[in-house]
């Protein structure tokens, strides 16, 4: 219902019944987007996560969503994005009465001990000039057992962490609108502005985890993150910082 999603919002919205993946829509039509422009979809049929993973996407079970922002800073200016996401998402479900969720660095959103959401950030741009972001977030809503059955991990959806069914026109708009006004205030002030938040949304701050570096593995005791949006990890030889793009965390 694209008039319910977009009420109050001032930006296009290309909803679909099916596509590939509301990212590859939006990254295939660059040039005609603005900032806060974005792609809903019933289905994708090669919804992916980081890395080449798929992302399982059913009809009508779920909010698979990505929003489109230009960040005149470059590529430079990106990092946390996928963080500020994160804490934005948290935010926007806090807005519709949804509490208790928590965030696992650097994309994915927990309830409990299983995966409710998960954060796919895209971008385009030569270093030094104003980059594309194609910010894609697949928010479990009511994933059905047929599709719930392919998850290889623990996993739940919106309709067993409240116990009742939830509006997904309303879930789109309170998404939209944080993103926007998160952006924006991500695109002005950086990561800074969102480090307590994410702080007071970390699954795994204080925790001992391990964090996989391809073959290798690097134990310690999760301490957040730095002004750059890298894992901070305690480890025997002292704090080191992990960037998103190389290592996957783990509880121990
Ligand atoms: P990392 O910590 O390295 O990011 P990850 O295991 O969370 O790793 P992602 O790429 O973030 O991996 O997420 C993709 C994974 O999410 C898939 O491999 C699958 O296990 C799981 N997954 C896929 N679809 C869904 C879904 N609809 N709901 C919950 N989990 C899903
Ligand atoms: C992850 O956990 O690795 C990220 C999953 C991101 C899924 C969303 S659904 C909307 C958008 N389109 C995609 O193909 N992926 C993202």
């Amino acid at each position: 219902n694209r008039e319910a999603i977009a009420s109050g919002l001032s930006s296009s919205v290309y909803l679909f019944d099916e596509v590939e993946s509301t990212n590859s829509f939006l990254l295939q039509n660059l040039g005609q987007l603005a900032s806060g422009d974005c792609c809903l979809a019933e289905r994708q049929s090669q919804g992916r996560g980081r890395r080449g993973r798929q992302w399982i996407s059913p009809y009508a079970g779920s909010l698979y969503l990505s929003l489109y922002w230009r960040l005149p800073g470059g590529v430079a200016q990106a990092g946390g994005l996928s963080l500020v996401v994160g804490v934005l998402l948290v935010d926007a479900l806090e807005s519709l009465g949804i509490t208790g969720v928590s965030v696992k660095w650097p994309n994915d959103l927990y309830y409990g001990e299983a995966k409710l959401a998960g954060i796919l950030v895209e971008m385009r741009g030569q270093y030094g000039e104003p980059a594309d972001m194609v910010i894609g977030c697949g928010i479990n809503v009511n994933l059905g057992v047929d599709a719930a059955a392919e998850i290889d991990r623990a996993w739940t959806d919106l309709r067993l962490v409240t116990g009742e069914p939830v509006d997904r026109n309303r879930l789109a708009n309170a998404v939209i609108r944080h993103l926007q006004q998160g952006l924006t205030l991500f695109e002005a002030q950086g990561l800074a502005p969102f480090i307590e938040r994410w702080r007071r949304h970390d699954r795994y701050l204080g925790k001992p985890v391990r964090i996989l570096l391809g073959e290798s593995e690097v134990l310690g005791v999760a301490a957040g993150i730095d002004a750059n949006g890298a894992l901070l990890l305690e480890t025997e030889d002292g704090i080191r910082a992990f960037n998103s793009g190389e290592v996957s965390l783990r509880p121990l």
